[in-house]
């Protein structure tokens, strides 16, 4: 049996106030879970796997419908399956809207409110939980089982602190995705006599105008919708602003009125020129496809990319950190946690444990394109990319993505999409500078 190769991991991570993290490896293995403190204790667990949850349904929410993160998902069923063969699962995943889980977590929310919780769900590590759901007292806390489980020692000092709010822990993290990812695709580029990525944003448009001027777009872009044009806003101003000041835009120490804002915004106006001509009428699903069927040369997305891309078999690209930001890991993060009052709640700690589990995340990451939130992934089970991606997480400077939910609540998240996707139409900067800062003073964030 392959062993599997340990990562020593030291990382500063700087995110938006997180300490300092650095923490020797471990990986316990998770003693049989108790009840948490207060609660008679549940029946004991069944210790090993094949003897688990035996009646009751689980019903899982998220927006993951389609390529490596069905696969992913899946993956994830099939060892709670094997660890609970009578509980029946409940895939109740909505698919598309604006990425990020745009139409997904509307849904939630409604469901959330109306006292109709599903038994679990997708949702990004940090403020948008805690912000959302958190503070609105509508999920159980889960110090107790991170204990049991050895998730303090299996994830690292900084993913703990993300997925916790006044010292106790909210929901359980199954990966690590980076959103500051340029991907190009090779065969395009070296038809514009092209081989690598652009490092900086004066060589990525000396490139989209060698590309323009063989009839091939540089950019991936969608107008239609929230989303995607702001994930390509915030890796430009991680860029412009560079890592501290980036992380500055949310403690006060960077004013939105910066004018790396407004170089930020007057880059992605540029990029639109290099854009692929029908952009307007394309939503955040459609930017991924353009690269894989040549019709886009590039596409600045997180790295579910590289899942998208093993589920379609397609291996004629590159990639490199986002012009301007190697050297930093633009983080985010799936999580799912035990909301209060669902029926089974068992069957969901056990689903929990799955996810947060070495065997879990070592299935589900590998075709998800994710790195597992654990620090003790088998190596063997990765890619060329992912084994660069937790590597550069151990090494690189971390801040946190807004459009993934590390950053910022939910409400600012939302504003700034929608402000974004207005720019895209209206292209006006000035006006558009002056509604961010409007919503980072609305948020709390000038
Ligand atoms: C992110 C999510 C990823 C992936 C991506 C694509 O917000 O964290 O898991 O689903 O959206 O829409």
């Amino acid at each position: 049996m392959k062993m599997s190769k340990r990562i020593s991991r030291r990382q500063s991570l700087k995110l938006l106030g997180l300490g300092a993290a650095g923490a020797a490896l471990a990986a316990c293995a998770p003693p049989a879970a108790q009840a948490p403190a207060g609660q008679a204790p549940a029946a004991a667990p069944a210790a090993a796997a094949g003897s688990g949850g035996s009646k009751g349904k689980l019903e899982i929410f998220s927006w993951w419908t389609n390529g490596g993160e069905v696969d992913g998902l899946n993956a994830l069923y099939d060892i709670y399956k094997k660890q609970n063969p009578g509980v029946e699962i409940i895939n109740a995943a909505i698919a598309g809207g604006s990425g990020a889980g745009g139409n997904a977590k509307a849904v939630l929310k409604t469901r959330m409110l109306g006292g109709d919780p599903p038994d679990s769900f997708q949702v990004h590590l940090g403020r948008e939980l805690i912000d959302t759901h958190v503070v609105a007292n509508r999920m159980e806390g889960l110090n107790d089982f991170y204990k049991e489980w050895g998730l303090n020692d299996a994830f690292p000092k900084g993913v703990v602190d993300l997925a916790s709010d006044k010292g106790v822990a909210y929901s359980v993290p199954v990966n690590i995705h980076r959103s500051n990812v340029f991907w190009f695709n090779k065969s395009l580029f070296s038809k514009a006599g092209l081989d690598k990525a652009p490092t900086n944003w004066d060589e990525y448009f000396a490139m989209a105008e060698k590309l323009k001027s063989k009839g091939i777009p540089m950019a991936s872009l969608s107008g239609s919708g929230a989303g995607q044009s702001a994930h390509e806003f915030e890796n430009i101003i991680l860029g412009v602003l560079g890592t501290d000041k980036y992380a500055g835009l949310f403690t006060g120490a960077t004013s939105w009125g910066d004018d790396g804002i407004k170089n930020g915004l007057d880059t992605l106006k540029k990029m639109i020129d290099y854009a692929v001509p029908n952009y307007a009428s394309l939503t955040w699903s459609d930017t991924d496809p353009l690269v894989v069927e040549g019709k886009a040369a590039s596409n600045i997305m997180g790295d579910w990319t590289n899942g998208f891309y093993k589920s379609k078999k397609f291996t004629d690209w590159g990639w490199a950190p986002t012009p301007g930001t190697a050297g930093t890991f633009l983080a985010l993060s799936d999580s799912f946690g035990l909301p209060k009052g669902v029926k089974d709640r068992d069957n969901v700690i056990a689903w929990l444990k799955v996810c947060g589990s070495k065997e879990g995340q070592d299935a589900f990451n590998p075709l998800k394109g994710s790195i597992p939130a654990r620090k003790d992934a088998d190596l063997s089970k990765y890619d060329d990319y992912q084994k660069q991606a937790i590597a550069d997480f151990a090494s690189n400077k971390i801040v946190g993505s807004i459009v993934h939910g590390a950053a910022a609540k939910e409400s600012f998240v939302n504003d700034f999409n929608n402000i974004i996707a207005e720019f895209i139409a209206n292209k006006d900067v000035s006006a558009t500078q002056g509604k961010l800062v409007d919503a980072a003073k609305t948020a709390g964030y000038k």
